[in-house]
């Protein structure tokens, strides 16, 4: 319907698509301006933190199916992202968690100094007084990373800390259950309480997650056992030929992908 729709409206190749809306709309958007006459020009006006920060800027869109989330999608790089921080505040509180779930993943994996500023924010109030910085540095990580590995081959995969565990999660509740960012917090420390007992991640980092993930009104754990949350990520390792890539923390602000094989 989209596709017709913009035909319709006489789309032409010299146009573009704004999406102006959270993840969804962005990706859904992005998808449909990556394919209508072999691509055209998009701009991304995201409204949810999580949008802000993660999935408006580096230019991967998709949709679901039935098979899973995300599978059919391209790389697409919007020309612009245009970010307007006022229209965080007509979030309800539980989706500007979601959001904070990762801006907490940015420093986990690439600052420290970003980190202890979130420990001593600590709420959504003060968050909201230092909210440029804020997403001037998440922004600043995602650019980086992506100018380095736009096709997820490699560097890129670091963006994924906590989300194996977190999206096997999503998936264990049908997506009716934790939100994406919720799903991430857990996975988040789940997957640092396994490696800081195999000794690969520093002492106490995973309670410092929970302790920051609990300032912004994240889930820290799940009824849902580890077993059952790695079995289903071992499926989406199937699905990948075998390999699977953990995100792993040294500590807090430093992490490494390793590789798991079958
Ligand atoms: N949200 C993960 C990525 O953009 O690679």
């Amino acid at each position: 319907e989209l596709w017709e729709a913009m035909m319709a409206a006489g789309l032409t190749r010299t146009d573009a698509v704004a999406a102006l809306g959270g993840g969804v709309v962005g990706d859904l958007a992005g998808f449909a301006a990556a394919t209508i006459l072999r691509g055209v020009d998009f701009v991304q006006i995201p409204t949810t933190l999580l949008a802000q920060v993660d999935s408006s800027v580096g230019g991967k869109v998709a949709v679901d199916l039935q098979a899973g989330k995300n599978l059919a999608g391209a790389f697409h790089q919007p020309r612009l992202v245009v970010i307007d921080p006022d229209v965080l505040q007509s979030l309800p509180d539980r989706a500007f968690s979601d959001g904070m779930a990762e801006v907490i993943k940015y420093g986990c994996i690439r600052n420290g100094r970003f980190f202890a500023l979130l420990e001593a924010l600590g709420s959504r109030a003060a968050v909201m007084e230092h909210i440029e910085d804020v997403l001037i540095c998440c922004c600043d990580i995602k650019r980086q990373v992506v100018e380095n590995d736009e096709r997820d081959k490699g560097e890129r995969m670091i963006l994924n800390f906590g989300h194996t565990l977190g999206h096997s999660l999503e998936k264990a509740y049908h997506f009716q259950g934790p939100s994406h960012g919720e799903a991430v917090g857990v996975g988040m420390v789940r997957i640092v309480r396994a490696s800081e007992a195999a000794g690969f991640t520093a002492r106490g980092t995973a309670d410092e997650i929970v302790s920051v993930l609990q300032a912004y009104g994240l889930p820290v754990s799940d009824p849902i056992s580890d077993q059952i949350l790695a079995a289903g990520a071992v499926n989406d390792k199937k699905s990948l030929n075998g390999k699977l890539n953990l995100v792993l923390l040294k500590e807090i602000g430093r992490c490494a992908v390793v590789p798991i094989s079958q």
